[in-house]
């Protein structure tokens, strides 16, 4: 069988790289080999976003790039259909594989769809409820046109279910991230920061959901207080594109060290040995349940509720003294421990990649 991978931005690569070397293992085994064709769309372009990851999570060279770069929502989901059309008009595959809920992931589903290519979303069936988001207009609109759905937990199956999907194109199979998450652990590299992390506490901070960081004043409303919380424990604040676009005077925050975005392996150490994360992304939230630290997001809703019923995380919204409340907390030993959900054992790829064979051979 043949196979068109997507990826596009940064956390597409991490959910990527195990299925690329469960197929390597796949072939490896002497079964009817799967070829693939892996195209980056060139949402994320630059070394820290897309670069870095390539070589932390030893994913191959993309065969293509469309090099579609930064643009406005319409602007950026446009130039990714015209430029993979082109391609995809001129490649036989079975079908195309996306992850996630980027512009990538859905501007190709759509193009696949209309070409008459088969569709396989890895991470489908998640859902926040929430049309502010970009990322749940993506999530909708992917579902609506995917053939098979490779899912993380059994509330996601059960979402596609209520939405029509019949149950024989549902396949819960875990979690790629996590897989990722598993490889990695002992390859993890301590970054080269100020504070002293191999013996000093630290909280770890990311931002960039368009909510809390296109907003200066709010921005800077939330990193102040944090700041304040904080007093005494450093935060290390890698700090996404987005968010550093919006940031002025940074030095006036006293407990917060601003770092550059990392590379996988480094953000890996900070998150393992961190005693708290605060966050707004949709990955960390898993990743903070694997390794059971405590979490803390700053988001009204999770399409990723296992991590609050399940695991570490809890979800703070936009509320300044629930976060206080629940640093302190944190930070004094109280918190929940947590559990792992079902299947996020660092094998999903290996069943996505056992299932494709069965689907497509
Ligand atoms: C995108 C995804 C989001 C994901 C996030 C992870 C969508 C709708 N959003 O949001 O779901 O959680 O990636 O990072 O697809 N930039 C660089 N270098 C790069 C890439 C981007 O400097 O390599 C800057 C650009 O100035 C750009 C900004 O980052 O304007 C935002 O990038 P974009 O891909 O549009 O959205 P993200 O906010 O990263």
């Amino acid at each position: 069988m043949h196979l068109t991978i997507i990826a596009g931005a940064r956390p597409n690569f991490v959910k990527i790289a195990p299925i690329i070397h469960a197929i390597s293992h796949h072939n490896d085994q002497g079964a009817a080999k799967i070829d693939f064709c892996l195209v980056h769309t060139g949402q994320h372009y630059d070394e820290k976003m897309s670069g870095s990851f390539f070589k932390d999570l030893n994913i191959p060279l993309p065969d293509v790039n469309l090099n579609v770069g930064s643009h406005s929502h319409a602007e950026q989901t446009a130039k990714i259909m015209v430029a993979f059309e082109k391609h995809l008009m001129n490649q036989s595959t079975d079908c195309v594989l996306v992850v996630g809920d980027v512009n990538s992931t859905m501007a190709c589903a759509i193009v696949a769809k209309k070409l008459g290519v088969k569709v396989v979303h890895v991470e489908g069936g998640l859902r926040s409820r929430d049309m502010r988001m970009p990322e749940e207009i993506n999530r909708l609109l992917t579902d609506s046109i995917t053939d098979y759905f490779f899912t993380t937990s059994a509330l996601a199956d059960t979402n596609l279910l209520n939405e029509g999907v019949t149950a024989d194109r549902i396949f819960m199979v875990g979690n790629t991230m996590i897989d990722s998450l598993v490889n990695s652990l002992d390859k993890a590299v301590m970054p080269k920061v100020e504070h002293d992390i191999a013996t000093a506490e630290y909280i770890l901070l990311t931002l960039h959901r368009p909510s809390n960081v296109d907003d200066a004043h709010k921005l800077e409303t939330l990193i102040e207080t944090i700041d304040r919380i904080a007093s005494g424990v450093k935060v290390l604040f890698p700090i996404h594109p987005r968010t550093a676009s919006k940031l002025t005077n940074i030095e006036r925050f006293d407990n917060i060290e601003f770092l550059s975005p990392l590379p996988y392996l480094e953000f890996l150490y900070l998150m393992k040995n961190a005693k708290a994360v605060v966050t707004d992304s949709g990955g960390i939230q898993e990743e903070t349940t694997y390794l059971k630290v405590p979490c803390l997001t700053l988001r009204e809703n999770t399409e990723r509720p296992e991590t609050i019923e399940i695991g570490s995380n809890q979800l703070i919204g936009n509320d300044l003294v629930a976060l206080e409340k629940s640093l302190t907390a944190i930070l004094s030993g109280n918190w929940k421990k947590g559990e792992v959900p079902p299947l996020w054992d660092g094998n999903a790829s290996k069943r996505i990649v056992d299932h494709l064979a069965q689907l497509f051979n």
